[in-house]
């Protein structure tokens, strides 16, 4: 069983209650009550949703916060949840308990915060339930499959009062935010346009295979939830799920989120573009699976910014010799940055450069400090660096790219009806519809 506050508690009581044991003095007794239960606040009992890829790393990360201990694990998959126990009983000493359903484990009262690392069509309906179970939770990018399950889930977030953070570790980044400070500080002039790109092979999918028996052991109608029912094909499941518009939205929301987020973090954005248009289709490797854009430009027009994006997937290579990143273009200078770092590219006027150069920036791994500043956020009750709003944000900034090409529309968000106006092609794609027996929540 996995060692909680409300244990701890009960057993410093019972010490103290037997204040006659040799050597031991009421007042010393108090005092290392005291100093326990301090240690015992610092306990967090988390339990992981989704566990096969990010999640567990995610997990990892969280064991290496003091306190932090895996009370439970869940998966529909029973190797994945045989494989990950065997893990975590090496790291932490101890086996966690096993479920295959999400709601089961919300319903354990010892666990105070979930991270949900499930494939995108399944990050809504177990982050509501785990926001009315009183849970805090770390979900995985993008926030949702869909745009309304993102503004459903930031009112679940805000009526439960729920810590949470979103995966998009970038914002717990020290170079990221060394290089938006770099900006904000005036150091490239005007900054009106960001060009951003994602060339992976990943997003081509996988060479087409049959469908097939779900393999031993995988709950596959689980696996599906609110998607479409079908029969099994590997190439729709783990790790590759993600080019098929009922579980994911391509490379445009897998990268698009993390990348875009860093746009609109520049200029602290927190509104939707004017307007979104893109090119593009599936225009190559047809003898692999997949459903989503493998070629995509989209212009997303704001007051006095675009942001551009690129993808073109099968391809590793792109601008300033990196496969992805982003390049801020100011007057006076370009910001080119990516996961490993930084560097500028001055203007030059009258044979001088207008801003001096300055050595590349090195980046480090941003996951750790993104997780530890959730835990922190847990103790604390404050909103962690990237909250529900900006998890949902950049998440309907990429939805609504991936819904102007595939109705090919310039598209425009009505705020008075929350819809695309009468572009009823786009509008049928804001919000999923569920299979039964799961129903959208309504907040
Ligand atoms: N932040 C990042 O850098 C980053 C990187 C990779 C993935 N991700 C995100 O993490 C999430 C998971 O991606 P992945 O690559 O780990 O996928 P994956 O397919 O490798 O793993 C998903 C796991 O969820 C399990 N699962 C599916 N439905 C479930 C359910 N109803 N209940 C419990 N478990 C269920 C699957 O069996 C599988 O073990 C995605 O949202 C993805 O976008 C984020």
């Amino acid at each position: 069983m996995p060692f909680t506050r409300r244990k701890f508690i009960t057993n410093a009581s019972k010490i103290a209650a037997a204040s006659g044991i040799a050597g031991l003095t009421t007042s010393s007794l108090l005092a290392n009550a005291e100093k326990n239960k301090s240690s015992a606040a610092d306990k967090i009992a988390i339990a992981l949703i989704g566990c096969r890829n990010m999640g567990f790393g995610d997990l990892q990360n969280a064991l290496k916060v003091s306190g932090v201990e895996c009370a439970a694990i869940c998966d529909v998959d029973d190797e994945v949840l045989k494989s990950r126990s065997a893990d975590l009983a090496k790291i932490q000493g101890k086996a966690p308990i096993h479920y295959k359903d999400f709601r089961k484990l919300l319903e354990n009262k010892d666990i105070q915060a979930v991270i949900i690392g499930t494939p995108d069509h399944w990050h809504c309906l177990p982050f509501v339930a785990a926001c009315e179970a009183g849970k805090d939770i770390y979900v995985e990018k993008p926030l949702a499959n869909s745009m309304a399950e993102c503004d459903l889930m930031v009112s679940a977030a805000r009526k439960y009062k729920r810590v949470v953070q979103v995966g998009q570790q970038q914002r717990s980044g020290a170079h990221w935010k060394q290089a938006m400070d770099f900006m904000n500080a005036g150091n490239i002039g005007q900054l009106r346009k960001v060009n951003i790109w994602s060339n992976f092979n990943y997003g081509v999918g996988q060479p087409k295979v049959s469908d097939e028996a779900p393999p031993p052991g995988v709950d596959f109608d689980m696996w599906l939830g609110p998607a479409p029912l079908r029969t099994f094909n590997k190439n729709r499941f783990h790790g590759s799920w993600r080019m098929f518009w009922d579980y994911g939205g391509g490379l445009m929301t897998d990268w698009g989120v993390h990348l875009i987020d860093m746009a609109l973090w520049v200029k602290n954005i927190t509104d939707l573009p004017i307007s979104v248009s893109a090119t593009g289709g599936n225009f190559s490797y047809l003898d692999r699976a997949h459903e989503t854009f493998d070629t995509m430009s989209v212009g997303f027009q704001l007051k006095d910014y675009t942001i551009n994006w690129e993808h073109t997937a099968g391809v590793q290579s792109g601008p300033y010799g990196r496969a992805y990143g982003l390049a801020f273009v100011g007057n006076d200078a370009t910001l080119v940055i990516d996961r490993d770092g930084w560097e500028l590219f001055p203007e030059m006027e009258n044979g001088k450069y207008k801003v001096p150069a300055i050595p590349k920036q090195s980046g480090r791994d941003s996951h750790e400090p993104h997780m530890k500043n959730f835990i922190e956020c847990i103790k604390t009750r404050k909103d962690p660096v990237c909250n529900i709003e900006n998890g949902r944000l950049v998440a309907v900034y990429a939805h609504m790219a991936n819904i102007a090409l595939r109705t090919n529309s310039r598209l425009e968000w009505n705020h008075a009806t929350k819809n695309f106006g009468n572009n009823q092609a786009a509008n049928a794609l804001i919000a999923p519809t569920y299979r039964k027996p799961w129903v959208l929540p309504k907040m």
